[in-house]
């Protein structure tokens, strides 16, 4: 097994970025540790630049999430981690790709849509070619599993399609150049949501720093946060139905049962009945000693560039031994003369 996955680097990185995708590919990277597979982690930058964006922003964000994933337990002697923009091999796929892509299928893409809005041709045209720039990203390195989130499934489908088609046209059934990927959905990515509304998803954008734990977040902060958090005069209920209407306290708890290892349903049959006076300071002491060895790593290694930048260098010189082979398999089987 090879598993591939890309993210954003984005900044301001909070509880809901370490329970969606971080804390998976941790688990992911011990799982191919033990199993002998092999697991590719990447920070997508070359994506980043399909959407108006500051330059001193990306370079900073992209440091950041590497310090943020590193923190979080992604080892970069058991994982290869990099970034698209040192590994060259990603670009020079993706325009192979552009060869075999068709634009009927460009055109069914729903985060085109979504991300393009009413402006469709104001959009930049690397926003539309998007789609093929990830399948680039997972073909490249023959990736058998791509763990991504829900919505990203149709660009997964689309790298198999294409990686079907160039098999095909450019390939013989015994001898394929691509492996199709299969996509790992994580069964209950938890959702984690606003402190302040439970209706809106825990946000770097959210005006109020209330509204979410922050993974630079220290102990007192966090214990205030989560006393502060909103709530409803209700005691909790002691049934996973008893929450229901009631978005706050559904988030509570389920931060508590993703921190804790456990279930919604274990974690109201011991806190049932109890004030949000009793349980608040509970889930802040859980948050803190799960939080705490994150977040003093975090801190420490976010101002350290140069620590920080070999960890990227050497992570796409792995990288780029694992790509050079599929790539000039492209380039021979599209009939590319290159001496
Ligand atoms: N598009 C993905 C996202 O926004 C990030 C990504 C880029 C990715 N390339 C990838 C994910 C390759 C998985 C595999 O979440």
């Amino acid at each position: 097994m090879r598993i591939v996955s890309g993210i954003q680097p984005t900044g301001n990185l909070h509880l809901g970025n370490y329970l969606g995708a971080i804390r998976n590919w941790v688990k992911m990277q011990d799982d191919m540790a033990a199993q002998g597979g092999q697991s590719l982690y990447f920070l997508a930058d070359l994506h980043a630049i399909s959407m108006p964006h500051d330059p001193a922003e990306l370079a900073a964000n992209t440091r950041e999430m590497v310090a943020a994933l590193v923190a979080c337990g992604i080892d970069p002697d058991r994982s290869i981690l990099f970034n698209q923009a040192q590994v060259p091999q990603h670009a020079e796929l993706q325009w192979l790709l552009n060869g075999t892509a068709r634009m009927g299928w460009l055109n069914r893409m729903t985060q085109f849509k979504d991300k393009s809005g009413k402006n469709r041709e104001g959009a930049s045209v690397a926003l539309f070619t998007y789609p093929v720039l990830q399948a680039a990203d997972v073909l490249l390195y023959q990736a058998t599993h791509v763990p991504v989130g829900e919505d990203q499934k149709q660009h997964l489908e689309l790298a198999r399609d294409i990686a079907q088609k160039f098999n095909n046209d450019f390939a013989t059934e015994e001898n394929p150049v691509f492996t199709l990927p299969d996509p790992i959905i994580p069964p209950e990515a938890a959702r984690i949501m606003s402190l302040r509304n439970g209706t809106a998803k825990m946000s770097k954008s959210d005006p109020s720093d209330m509204s979410r734990i922050n993974l630079t977040d220290d102990a007192d902060t966090i214990m205030q946060k989560i006393k502060k958090a909103k709530t409803d005069p209700e005691p909790l209920p002691s049934e996973k139905a008893g929450l229901e209407g009631r978005a706050e306290a559904a988030n509570l708890v389920g931060i508590y049962a993703v921190m804790a290892g456990t279930t919604v349903e274990a974690v109201l049959s011991e806190f049932g009945g109890e004030g949000f006076g009793k349980f608040k300071p509970a889930l802040g002491e859980l948050l803190v000693s799960k939080l705490a060895p994150i977040n003093h790593r975090f801190v420490e290694l976010r101002q350290d560039r140069p620590a920080l930048d070999a960890i990227l260098k050497k992570g796409a010189e792995k990288a780029r031994a694992l790509a050079v082979p599929t790539l000039d398999r492209t380039y021979d089987a599209l009939g590319l003369v290159r001496g």
